[in-house]
């Protein structure tokens, strides 16, 4: 184990926020029990994590469709190193959802038994880049970057939370063989949310009405999800992770393609120059930009 800056933990090469990583569960990940109906959704940081704990709750959770029960999505799907209301993780009724941002090694052993699912939720770098440039700044557990450019540097040399991009989808591509794993992007969540939800409803052998299909789609949706304090967790961010200012939303914009209103030129170039060289023959699809403004 080794220190990195005031925000960040290091752990076996990766960054971990300081305050809220429960270290006795990833040092003890290995005995950690998977059940065959375990469900994670890894992702690397501002890739669409909270959007995918979303549906996931509202797939299997009629309470939660109708908005007859008040739990919070952070509750449906509990991030499993950050496990920040303390649930109890053992007694929790199956199937357990969690959410996790941890790369291929340090994964539960558990998942390779290829029975519990994986569902990895990735999304275009530079948008990840100016997404979790405005988070950095809102959340006051991050470390907050003055400019793009500042924020870039570090992104591109993994200093930041989740460490580097370009390692984490690569390793969990490299290993996919490893686990039950199915690969989505956001910018096809994006594109076609219905679609999206068949797919993830597929890989998890969960049969919906066409009516609840329809449900799921529509509080899916950013503008749903933004008006509503369950799904949102600006309240979360606020009372108990605690934030900058009020001006900051977990869902900010929710679009593809926010980075050509952030990126110079030259940092763009910069940046094409370095995901060549480091995603060369990488085959997943990323999309940049989905022509919707
Ligand atoms: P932006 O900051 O670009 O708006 P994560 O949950 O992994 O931290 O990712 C957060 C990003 O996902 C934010 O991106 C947020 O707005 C976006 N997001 C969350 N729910 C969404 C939805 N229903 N539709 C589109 N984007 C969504």
């Amino acid at each position: 184990m080794d220190n990195t800056g005031e925000k960040l933990f290091k752990y076996k090469g990766y960054n971990f926020e300081r305050s809220l990583v429960k270290i006795h569960i990833v040092e003890n990940v290995d005995n950690f029990e998977i059940r065959d109906d375990d469900v994670f959704i890894i992702t690397y940081p501002k890739s669409g994590t909270i959007w995918t704990q979303q549906i996931l709750s509202l797939i299997y959770f009629e309470g939660h469709r109708n908005r007859t029960e008040d739990t919070v999505t952070m509750d449906r799907a509990p991030f499993f190193e950050y496990n920040t209301h303390n649930l109890d993780f053992t007694n929790m009724p199956s199937p357990r959802f969690f959410a996790s941002h941890l790369p291929y090694y340090l994964a539960p052993k558990g998942l390779k038994n290829k029975r519990a699912k994986i569902l990895y939720i990735y999304r275009n770098p530079k948008d990840v880049l100016v997404s979790f440039f405005h988070f950095s700044n809102w959340v006051a557990r991050l470390e907050p970057a003055d400019t793009i450019e500042h924020f870039m540097e570090k992104f591109l040399d993994g200093e930041v939370l989740g460490s580097r991009w370009f390692d984490h989808i690569r390793g969990w591509y490299e290993h996919r063989h490893d686990f039950n794993i199915q690969f989505i992007s956001y910018e096809d969540m994006k594109k076609d949310l219905r679609s999206a939800v068949l797919k993830i409803c597929k890989f998890l052998k969960k049969e919906l009405s066409e009516e609840v299909v329809d449900t799921v789609v529509q509080q899916a949706t950013f503008q749903n999800m933004k008006t509503n304090p369950q799904a949102n967790y600006n309240d979360i961010i606020k009372n108990e992770i605690g934030s900058r200012n009020d001006e900051g939303h977990f869902l900010r914009k929710g679009i593809t393609g926010d980075w050509k209103h952030h990126f110079t030129v030259e940092q763009n170039e910069r940046f094409d120059k370095i995901f060549q060289k480091e995603m060369k023959d990488f085959p997943l699809p990323i999309i940049w930009d989905i022509n919707e403004e």
